[in-house]
């Protein structure tokens, strides 16, 4: 595989082939000229002779369609169309680039051997740790995909109000992860760090008996799943709880653990998103009651996304993650422009289910519209999106075509 042909480009049909052909003619002919046997001091001569050797007329103007308006040119300086005029032309001044090492594909993981289908997401299942896991990452791997994230769908019996379940060293994440890193030891292990799969409540902390979620105590909890994870071998754990605080304790649980090498992707700016819906039903993890609008934010709010930009790259956070994605462009923007830490974008479930809505019903182009809003986030600031496109998109940016 060119690394050249894992590059994107709006411009180019999907199916491009592997090198654009550039032709110096319209014409099939592609007879060479024969040679004279002259000297360079010849050609010349015969040129300053007036002997000029015959090439191809200037080419005549295309003609307008009858009925064309005659008018006369605009005066303008500039014309931004010079630069669009043709595929080569855009390509070499395409801005932003997509390729399949920015993409995380995040992976629904359940007890069962068989895949089960998640009626929301089309074309995503919940799969089994052991068999349709394993099958799903080396496809990816086959396409330059090599990172994932691990979403968990926990039994209701192991499900309680302190989501003890959570670090469970031998629960069904630090057990995949484990397995993984034993078949595939360059694989990029990203974890979420949250307790809704395993609260009986169904809320990313400990929720009070007056429904109030309980910030400290929640923390407390998360370290421990972010050590579990990592003693199993995650690279990348993900607190996506937005409780307040959990960056520098995990970084400081990490480090007492001896994984200082262990990087935080802090859901920096979270907001309570009702794109999430067909992920709760991939997890069955759906607040009993209530919402989360008290630890996650409010979409109507920008300036506050600062406020935990600020706090997670004092605590520590290696990544800053935006969340949903396309919704939230001037999000991801904004932390592009005012941290110097790479970001990264999640485009959500809604996100996803919507377009393959869309193209099911063919009222959009699902493959395009998909690069689309990948190529946008990143055009946004992200360098990296986790997305449940990951490996379709990355098997269209290698000239797959399914
Ligand atoms: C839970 C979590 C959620 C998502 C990722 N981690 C759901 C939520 O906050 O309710 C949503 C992802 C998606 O919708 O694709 N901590």
């Amino acid at each position: 595989m060119m690394a050249s042909s894992m590059l994107y480009s709006a411009n180019m049909p999907l199916s491009m082939p592997r090198m654009l052909r550039v032709r110096a003619s319209n014409t099939n002919d592609n007879v060479p000229i024969k040679k004279m046997g002259m000297s360079d001091a010849e050609c010349e001569a015969a040129v300053v002779a007036g002997n000029i050797p015959e090439a191809p007329p200037a080419p005549s103007k295309p003609a307008a369609p009858a009925g064309t308006p005659m008018v006369p040119s605009l005066s303008l300086r500039r014309r931004p169309r010079r630069n669009r005029r043709s595929p080569i032309l855009r390509s070499a001044f395409q801005e932003t680039s997509l390729s399949p090492a920015n993409l995380v594909y995040p992976l629904f993981i359940h007890e069962g051997e068989e895949d089960t289908p998640i009626g929301a997401m089309p074309g995503c299942y919940r799969l089994g740790w052991r068999h349709g896991l394993i099958e799903e990452v080396s496809k990816a791997r086959d396409v330059g995909v090599n990172s994932i994230v691990l979403f968990p769908k926990v039994p209701d019996a192991l499900k309680s109000s302190t989501g003890d379940e959570a670090y469970n060293e031998n629960g069904l994440v630090p057990r995949t992860i484990r397995l993984l890193k034993d078949k595939y030891p360059d694989l990029v292990i990203y974890t979420d760090v949250a307790l809704d799969p395993y609260s009986s409540d169904g809320h990313d902390g400990i929720v009070r008996e007056d429904g109030v979620i309980m910030n400290d105590e929640t923390v407390h909890q998360l370290c421990k799943q972010a050590v579990a994870q990592a003693r199993a071998g995650a690279d990348v754990v993900s607190p996506s709880d937005m409780m307040d605080g959990r960056v520098g304790a995990i970084r400081a649980a990490l480090d007492a653990d001896g994984f200082q090498h262990v990087s935080i992707m802090s859901y920096t700016a979270k907001y309570a998103s009702s794109f999430y819906g067909p992920f709760r039903e991939a997890l069955d993890s759906n607040p009993r009651f209530g919402d989360k609008k008290t630890y996650q934010m409010n979409p109507a709010n920008y300036r506050e996304a600062l406020v935990e930009t600020r706090e997670d790259e004092s605590e520590g956070a290696d990544i800053l993650l935006v969340k949903p994605g396309l919704p939230y462009l001037d999000i991801i923007r904004l932390l592009r422009d005012n941290s110097p830490l790479p970001i990264a974008a999640y485009q959500v479930s809604g996100e996803y289910s919507m377009i393959k809505a869309g193209g099911v019903l063919k009222m959009i182009d699902e493959e395009r519209v998909m690069m689309e809003s990948l190529m946008c986030l990143r055009r946004a600031g992200a360098d990296i999106i986790l997305s449940y496109f990951a490996l379709q998109a990355a098997r269209c940016l290698c000239g797959e075509k399914r």
